[in-house]
């Protein structure tokens, strides 16, 4: 099943600009402004020390490092850790994605051609068709492929080495994994948000890149504006910098930024059109919910996945909405935010 964005792209809609999820021009520009050592990766404190100890000792015993699941919503440098691995491993990369490989043999030729303590990035994992996937368990436990030769009675199993290789493994959605898949990786990490602090920075390091003039003020209101997410926090930059450079002196100050955002209907807390439909839906036309993101997604014409890997999870850590059993309510802030009066809870009796 083609990703969200895929989906997108097919069905010709434009794509967020608060989105975590890559849009082409993000693709040229991140591949500049990308760190490529763990030192300059800012923020995932946690994550990158316990990843830093994993390195070390995997390059002082000479070994492939073990598989690596790391997990969180889009744009929070998934991709970008996998290849900073990589180099820290002094290893090469091979690259792919769970919807590209549509039969078992595209995963065995990718696997047959890793060199011992190479790393293969799996993109979208939790993705993989269910056949597919099965041929990465003994691929990942016993560094073995286990070829078919021949058809119907006659056909042989031939089991096939590997070089001790390492999957990087990525998703969105942790939940979808299966368990035979998630048991077998021995590092696994989930990516969060940013903090306000670490997003200034990475705006700093990005603006100083690309060559772009930004006051503090202007990193303040575009780190407050991105989600917690890198990916957003450059794009905004870049949309900034294009209304500095059109309606303002060039440089990005704390008023040309709200100007730019505000002109691309991001509000201060970095919500956008469809965020706002979403939780008007929620209160005005569903009470509050709980509602079901099956009906939530056909209210506003988006796609189911979309809504959880993309809008529900910043939604939900800013505390707008709550996932219950029985779907998704708004919360009290939510209410005031939106300006609107929550409603009283008949009492219960039974
Ligand atoms: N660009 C995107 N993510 C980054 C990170 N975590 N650190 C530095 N630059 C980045």
């Amino acid at each position: 099943m083609p990703d969200a964005s895929t989906k997108r792209m097919m069905a010709h809609q434009p794509a967020r600009i608060v989105s975590g999820q890559p849009i082409d021009e993000d693709a040229r520009i991140e591949a500049s402004v990308r760190p490529k050592r763990l030192d300059e990766y800012i923020g995932q404190k946690r994550v990158k020390e316990n990843i830093q100890i994993a390195i070390q000792a995997a390059r002082t015993r000479g070994e492939a490092l073990d598989h690596v699941l790391l997990y969180g919503p889009p744009g929070l440098g998934k991709t970008t850790l996998a290849q900073i691995i990589a180099n820290e491993l002094n290893v090469p990369i091979k690259t792919s994605a769970g919807p590209l490989l549509e039969r078992k043999g595209d995963l065995t030729a990718i696997l047959t051609s890793l060199e011992s303590k190479e790393v293969f990035f799996l993109d979208e994992i939790h993705r993989l068709q269910p056949a597919v996937e099965e041929v990465l368990y003994p691929a990942m436990e016993d560094f073995r492929v286990d070829l078919i030769i021949g058809q119907g009675p006659g056909a042989r199993i031939h089991p096939f080495p590997l070089g001790h290789f390492t999957l990087i493994g990525a998703t969105t959605r942790a939940g979808l994994i299966t368990a035979p898949l998630r048991s077998r990786f021995g590092i696994v990490h989930r990516l969060d948000f940013y903090e306000p602090e670490d997003l200034l920075i990475i705006l700093h390091r990005s603006a100083k890149i690309l060559a772009i003039e930004m006051d503090e003020g202007g990193a303040e209101e575009i780190a407050r504006r991105c989600r917690g997410t890198p990916r957003v926090a450059n794009r905004l930059l870049r949309r900034s910098r294009d209304f500095a450079e059109v309606r303002a002196a060039g440089r990005i100050t704390r008023a040309v930024a709200q100007e730019a955002l505000a002109m691309l209907g991001i509000d201060e807390n970095g919500l956008d059109e469809v965020d706002r439909n979403l939780m008007l839906a929620l209160i005005d036309k569903y009470g509050g919910g709980p509602v079901g993101v099956s009906t939530l997604a056909a209210t506003l014409s988006e796609e189911e996945d979309a809504i959880e890997e993309m809008y529900e999870p910043y939604l939900m850590q800013i505390g707008m909405i709550d996932r219950t059993p029985r779907g998704r309510v708004a919360t009290p802030h939510a209410y005031e935010y939106f300006n609107r009066e929550q409603p009283r809870r008949q009492p219960r009796l039974f």
